[in-house]
């Protein structure tokens, strides 16, 4: 497999172009927007950024079967980019696919199915939004903490030359991936720092819980302790904040 970046200047939803395209592509390629007129978020939201000023874009993972195993891919290759570029910066995985700096949002993944046989998943397109050059006035309108690498650390980055960075760290952890899954998995295990901590945390019924994140499970589920009882939850299903 090859870093192989297709970067576009408008398109709907990079997500969306790289499962339409899926038999046309090679695996493995990044497809960057400078603009996304329907960015989509986890959990039906939207996904807004302005052109030109933040990072989209999404991964083909032809071989790979699993939506967990490729937000931890896509996640670990991003934040060990994240950290090369910004040494600085104590940017962390918050689970389940979102990457953060303290309590402030700074990155979120979106995998979905891209190839479906006999009922199973068999490949996933994997999409991140990165905050790289937002200015603090207009993340200041979004509706929950949020962060951009410009806000944290002054400096600008150049989101053709970052574009081209991802690309390659995400061969080098795709084939990391298909040698030792497990090594991935479990650097997304050693990143995700909110292991140990007491949160709240809203289940798909809208109500709140205060307890402590014990462990993640073997499917990438949060196993969750409250008044003594534990509980498993899987992604996508609730909403965690730090305390
Ligand atoms: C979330 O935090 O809710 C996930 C956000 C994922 C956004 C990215 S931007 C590139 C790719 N294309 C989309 O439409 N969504 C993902």
């Amino acid at each position: 497999i090859q870093p192989n970046l297709l970067i576009l200047d408008e398109v709907d939803s990079t997500n969306t172009y790289a499962r339409e395209h899926f038999d046309d592509l090679p695996d493995g390629t990044l497809v960057v927007a400078r603009r996304q007129t329907a960015g989509r978020g986890r959990r039906g939201r939207s996904w807004l950024s302005p052109p030109g000023i933040n990072f989209t874009g999404s991964i083909l993972l032809k071989r790979l079967e699993d939506g967990f195993h490729a937000g931890c891919l896509l996640g670990v290759a991003a934040l060990s980019l994240l950290r090369e570029l910004a040494p600085e910066l104590p940017a962390y995985l918050k689970w389940p696919n979102d990457i953060y700096v303290e309590n402030r949002k700074l990155a979120g993944l979106l995998s979905e199915s891209a190839r479906i046989e006999n009922g199973r998943v068999t490949a996933v397109v994997s999409g991140i939004g990165i905050n790289v050059n937002l200015p603090s006035d207009a993340l200041k309108a979004i509706d929950q903490p949020a962060t951009s690498l410009l806000a944290e650390t002054n400096r600008e980055f150049n989101l053709d030359f970052f574009s081209k960075k991802l690309a390659e760290r995400l061969i080098r952890y795709y084939i990391i991936y298909l040698n030792s899954a497990g090594f991935v998995i479990r650097e997304w295990m050693e990143a995700n720092l909110l292991v140990g901590e007491t949160l709240t945390l809203t289940d798909p019924l809208g109500k709140e819980h205060t307890g402590v994140f014990r462990r993640i499970l073997e499917d990438g589920g949060m196993l969750f302790e409250e008044n003594g009882a534990e509980f498993a939850f899987s992604c996508g299903d609730v909403k965690i904040d730090r305390k």
